[in-house]
């Protein structure tokens, strides 16, 4: 019996080799899989496995597990096939429907359902803030909340992680649920905490193989924390959906719960094909408040090991702003004009810190075709901005940190086509006006303050950082110092 089994695996190896053989120049080329297995799992250092991609040309293909994966290498390519619908689904992975049950915007594939939520949530985004320049009147009063939070460490040793990540989350908050919640509020911090790790374990190798092998969910592992976790953060949710029933004024809506409750009410009575309905409010407030969070507040965190290593990057920064803005006027928006170094740096830091690597996966909606490739139904389409952000023909200083990548001779603020950090094309980031204008106040505002520096030097910081759903950086501590106003 041992032998028939062993010939058997054998059996299969061998033709699976075949098989991935046999459809050599069907598929873009890339390093080879192992049988069964993929490309992936091989990859030790991901973002410089990533990045070396870009080796096999244009398009390249790893595999998870037996499926090959499309990844996008160039600026060009992807632009070509994510304007189009045919590349905007959605894969359909295990982890993610167990958790999610197919509702809410992000994770859903291209329909009726995901374009419908999208719609409604991009208008409501509007509505309750961008359109009328409250938001940006939310980010910088929060922004004095958080300079000052930070401030009461002035002189020691401490993690700005909470503070950033608390004061990011305040603005999405509400929008969505129309409360901010204070830094010390212990119930709102153990929610942010989760909310963290759901992403981080979320992107561990362990969490990738349910996705290949989904029965294991029945048994112990990583992703029965991360159901637990996912269960809290939906709590939280339902819990600010039953509140708003209860005091919801139909004549006068809030924020983005209420605008729902009321949009539900209408959709009944007109449509019956209605996708709004209480589940996909609740999902569609999570993706909101989960990807209004970590995603910018990882990039301000970038942003300050980025500033400390460079100090003459944040000088000239400060002084910039403080030639414009003297020490008591808040920036704005319309200040990006006359700060273009600073939105310079901005977007370096988002460049450098490159916060979703591979993008977010797409999937292939129909038959369709790439560069002489024909691309199945039901294909994964990953956007490789490991290697586009580090392209040596689109940057000119591709390897380091430098603002003058977004600079023009004349020392004008100029963003090249290949800063795609929100991607493009349907599937476009939902958030990226608020997180721009997050990015922009929230960073202008504490170099107008606060001068930043290690605790000790030299301080050894591994810029590799962790791979999780997002790239985030190692846990660091930093010296906030305010900024002499009679400097
Ligand atoms: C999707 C980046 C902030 C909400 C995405 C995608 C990227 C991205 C790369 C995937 C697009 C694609 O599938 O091709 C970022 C970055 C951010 C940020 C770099 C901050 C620095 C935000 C914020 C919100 C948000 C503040 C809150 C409203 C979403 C949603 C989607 C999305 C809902 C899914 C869109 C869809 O599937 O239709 N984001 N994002 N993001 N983002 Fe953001």
């Amino acid at each position: 019996v041992c032998l028939a089994l062993f010939l058997g695996l054998i059996f299969m190896v061998l033709f699976e080799i075949f098989r991935i053989n046999s459809r050599r120049g069907q598929i873009p080329p890339g390093p080879r899989p192992l049988p069964f297995v993929g490309t992936i799992p091989s990859f030790k250092k991901p973002l410089e496995a990533f990045r070396s991609l870009s080796q096999y040309g244009e398009i390249s293909a790893v595999y998870i597990g037996r499926k090959p994966v499309i990844i996008l290498n160039t600026i060009q390519v992807t632009k070509e096939a994510f304007v189009q619908e045919a590349f905007s689904g959605r894969p359909f992975m295990p982890l993610v429907d167990w958790l999610s049950k197919g509702l809410g915007i992000a994770m859903v594939t291209f329909g009726h359902s995901w374009r419908q939520q999208r719609r409604f949530a991009l208008h409501t985004l509007r509505n309750f803030g961008l359109g009328k320049k409250s938001v940006e009147d939310r980010v910088l009063e929060e922004s004095r909340y958080l300079i000052a939070e930070m401030l009461k460490a002035e002189g020691k040793s401490m993690n700005p992680q909470h503070d950033i990540q608390n004061a990011v989350s305040n603005i999405i908050c509400s929008i969505v649920f129309g409360e901010r919640f204070d830094y010390d509020n212990k119930h709102f911090s153990y929610l942010l905490k989760i909310l963290s790790d759901h992403f981080m374990l979320s992107g561990t190798t362990a969490v990738q193989i349910l996705n290949l092998v989904p029965f294991i969910k029945h048994f112990p592992g990583p992703h029965q924390k991360i159901m637990q976790n996912f269960t809290e953060l939906l709590g939280f949710i339902r819990n600010e959906v039953r509140e708003h029933k209860e005091t919801l004024d139909p004549d006068s809506p809030r924020d983005f719960i209420d605008a729902y409750l009321l949009e539900i009410e209408k959709q009944q009575k007109s449509n019956e094909g209605s996708t709004f309905h209480e589940e996909n409010m609740v999902m569609s407030a999570l993706d909101l408040f989960l990807a209004g969070t970590d995603t910018t507040a990882t990039t301000i965190r970038w942003g300050l090991i980025y500033l400390i290593q460079n100090p003459d990057v944040q000088e000239r920064c400060h002084e910039e702003i403080v030639r414009v803005l003297g020490y008591d006027r808040l920036p704005s928006m319309d200040d990006r004009d006359k700060l273009p170094y600073t939105y310079a740096t901005v977007h370096e830091i988002q460049r450098c810190a490159n916060i979703v690597p591979f993008g977010v996966a797409h999937e292939t909606t129909q038959p369709t075709k790439l560069r002489g490739y024909d691309i199945p139904k039901g294909t994964v389409i990953m956007t490789n901005l490991a290697a586009i952000f580090s392209d040596k023909k689109h940057w000119k200083h591709p390897d380091a940190f430098n603002p003058e990548n977004f600079l023009d001779e004349n020392g004008n603020f100029f963003k090249p086509e290949s800063f795609i950090a929100f991607s493009l094309g349907p599937r476009v980031c939902l958030g990226e006006t608020l997180a721009r204008t997050e990015l922009f106040l929230y960073i202008t505002s504490l170099l107008q303050r606060i001068h930043f520096s290690w605790p000790s030097e030299p301080q050894t910081i591994d810029m590799d950082g962790v791979m999780g759903v997002f790239h985030f950086p190692q846990s660091f501590n930093i010296i906030c110092r305010s900024r002499d106003t009679k400097e």
